[in-house]
Parts: C-alpha cells; sequence; structure tokens
C-alpha cells in the first residue's frame, strides 16, 4: 500500500495541488505610453543555462498581463529579484493584482534607476534600487516564429493557433524564452561571488510556496538567527588508471597521452572524461603535440582556469 495519496490534477497544479517552492521577482516593462510597469512573478527560472549561444529564462504569464503584452510588444524586460521583508512582499502582491498599469502604478513608491543594458534605449525599463540582483533580458522572439504574435490580436485571451513553447501558448497564456543580456548585482553579493562566497553573504531571499487559496499568497522569510547550510557535494571517487587509459587510447589515432597525465584524470567524474580528454587532445593539436605529458595538462589546465577568471 502506498504512503501517499492521490491528488487531482487541475489547472495551476503548482497552486492548487501541490507546495511547489519558487522564487519572487517583479519584472519591469516599459507600457505604450513609455511608463513603467511592474508585475510580480514567481514561474521564472533559468532555460538555456550551457551549450547554447546565449544564456536564458523562461516566463510563465498571463498573456494579456501588462508585463505580458509589453514583452510582446518590446521586447524588453528586466527581472528583478526583491529580498524578502514582509512590507517588500506586501507591495508584491499588491503589484500582482491584476488591472490597468495606470491604476497600480500610480501609488508605486519603490525606487528605481537605469539599468546597465543599452541605457539609452527607451524600451529598456528601469530596473528596481533594491532588489539584490536584477537580469535583463531580451525576448527571443525568433524561437517557434513567435514574432507573427502582436498585441493586438490580443482581446479576450488570444484564439490561436497557439505555439508550444514560446509566445502564445494558450488562450490566456504565454511562454516567454528571454535571453540573459546582462546580469547585475548588488556590490556585497557581486564581491561574494567573485571572491569566494561565506555564511554571511547570502541574501534575504523570499521563498513563495506556490500553494495560494482565495485569500492568500505563502512565502516563507530567510532565516533571520540561521544561516544557510553548506552540504559538501560527495568527493570524487578515484577511477582506477586502467579505465582511463582505455578511454585515452580510444579518443584519437594521433594524439596519446603518458600515465602521468592521465594520472590528473583520476577524480574526474565520468560522464565528464570524454569531454575533458576531447580538450586535452584538441590542444594538443593546435600546439602539434603527439604525446600529452603531465606538464602539458597543467599548462591546458592553467588555460581553462585563466578562461574562466575571464568570464567572471
Ligand atoms: C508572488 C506572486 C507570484 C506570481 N506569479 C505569477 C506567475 O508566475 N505567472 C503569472 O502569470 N502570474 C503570476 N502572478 C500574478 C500576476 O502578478 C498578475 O497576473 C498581475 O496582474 C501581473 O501584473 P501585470 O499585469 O502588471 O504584469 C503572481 C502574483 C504574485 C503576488
Amino acid at each position: 500500500m502506498s504512503s501517499f495519496k492521490d491528488l487531482r490534477i487541475v489547472d495551476n497544479f503548482y497552486q492548487t495541488s501541490s507546495f511547489f517552492p519558487m522564487p519572487t521577482v517583479c519584472i519591469s516593462t516599459v507600457n505604450e505610453d513609455g511608463s513603467l510597469n511592474v508585475g510580480s512573478y514567481s514561474l521564472c527560472f533559468p532555460y538555456y543555462i550551457a551549450g547554447k549561444d546565449r544564456y536564458a529564462m523562461v516566463l510563465e504569464c498571463r498573456n494579456n498581463s501588462n508585463t505580458g503584452l509589453n514583452i510582446l510588444r518590446t521586447g524588453k524586460c528586466a527581472i528583478n529579484f526583491i529580498t524578502d521583508e514582509r512590507a517588500t512582499f506586501k507591495e508584491a502582491v499588491r503589484l500582482g493584482y491584476p488591472g490597468p498599469s495606470k491604476e497600480k502604478m500610480k501609488d508605486f513608491k519603490w525606487p528605481v534607476e537605469k539599468g546597465l543594458a543599452d541605457p539609452n534605449d527607451p524600451e529598456r525599463p528601469l530596473v528596481l534600487s533594491d532588489a539584490f540582483q536584477v537580469f535583463e533580458c531580451t525576448w527571443a522572439r525568433h524561437l517557434e516564429h513567435a514574432e507573427r504574435f502582436k498585441v493586438e490580436d490580443i482581446d479576450d485571451g488570444y484564439a490561436g493557433p497557439y505555439n508550444d513553447f514560446n509566445g502564445l501558448t494558450s488562450k490566456y497564456g504565454a511562454h516567454y524564452i528571454l535571453y540573459i543580456d546582462k546580469i547585475l548585482m548588488k556590490e556585497k553579493y557581486y564581491n561574494a561571488i567573485v571572491n569566494g562566497v561565506t555564511k554571511k553573504d547570502f541574501p534575504n531571499v523570499p521563498v513563495d510556496y506556490g500553494y495560494r487559496d482565495s485569500t492568500n499568497f505563502w512565502y516563507t522569510q530567510f532565516p533571520r538567527f540561521k544561516k544557510p547550510i553548506a552540504e559538501p557535494i560527495p568527493a570524487p571517487k578515484e577511477v582506477d588508471l586502467g579505465s582511463i587509459r582505455f578511454a585515452a587510447d580510444r579518443i584519437d589515432d594521433t594524439v596519446k597521452f603518458t600515465d602521468d597525465a592521465l594520472k590528473n584524470f583520476v577524480k574526474v567524474p565520468r560522464p565528464f572524461l570524454k569531454t575533458v580528454l576531447n580538450g586535452c587532445v584538441a590542444w594538443a593539436k593546435e600546439n602539434n603535440v603527439t604525446l600529452i605529458t603531465d606538464e602539458h595538462v597543467k599548462i591546458i589546465n592553467d588555460k581553462r582556469n585563466k578562461e574562466k577568471q575571464e568570464r567572471k
């Protein structure tokens, strides 16, 4: 017998049929008359994280919301990550109440400033000065030919036909794949990420529980007296040299490795071994090396570390 009950899956299952921990962000966009709109969102997650030419987020939103319409028109938005104070979340819930932008924004008092991506572009929205980090984004409207959708086509929702993953995806729904143009980070957290994060360096993030009822949004604050817990990543298991030699001998006809070179890879997790060996072979070919030694691996590692530092 199962220890679980089988709960019916209904619309908005992440709010109605589950507890689903999510971020809370306030998305700024530019209205048609040039004014600023800020709407609250939780369904906003990393989408392209590596291996593509750009990094991207995905936002799931009501297609006739101010945010949804503004992204459709301008292709620009800023994802502002707010902190967890009661007053801040209260304002986020107010900004999350559906209605005309003008009505809610007349009482909007949060400080705003220009971002760092194209500061002279009038369609680049201002960002929230109190956010601990901001992603400035551009909608990838060419994906799934989502440029075909027009604001004028949305009346009581959109009648279709719908896209599957980018643009207007159902009568009232939209998914926006948002390229990240800039990550803006408050200095304290910037320094922590660049110089090494300690327990004291985490922003006070709100966690939206997902679940809500007709009267309340539920969220929790960053614990005030406890610090984040560091849970060590398991130590890499050492693989025996024989199996690394087996893989290395099959990577390339002309480039080979010495045993000393291969000893550097005993802690490389198995799924990444081929990639690492291929990287060494590519370097060897560029440098006319046919036998990769321990020395060469050290040079390759130094080069990789330098490139990583430069990307930071
Ligand atoms: C904490 C919080 C999270 C929300 N998350 C979402 C979401 O992920 N997607 C969505 O469509 N609406 C979400 N809403 C509701 C929107 O904020 C609401 O539709 C609002 O009208 C959007 O503002 P806008 O029309 O100015 O864009 C959320 C509201 C709150 C308070």
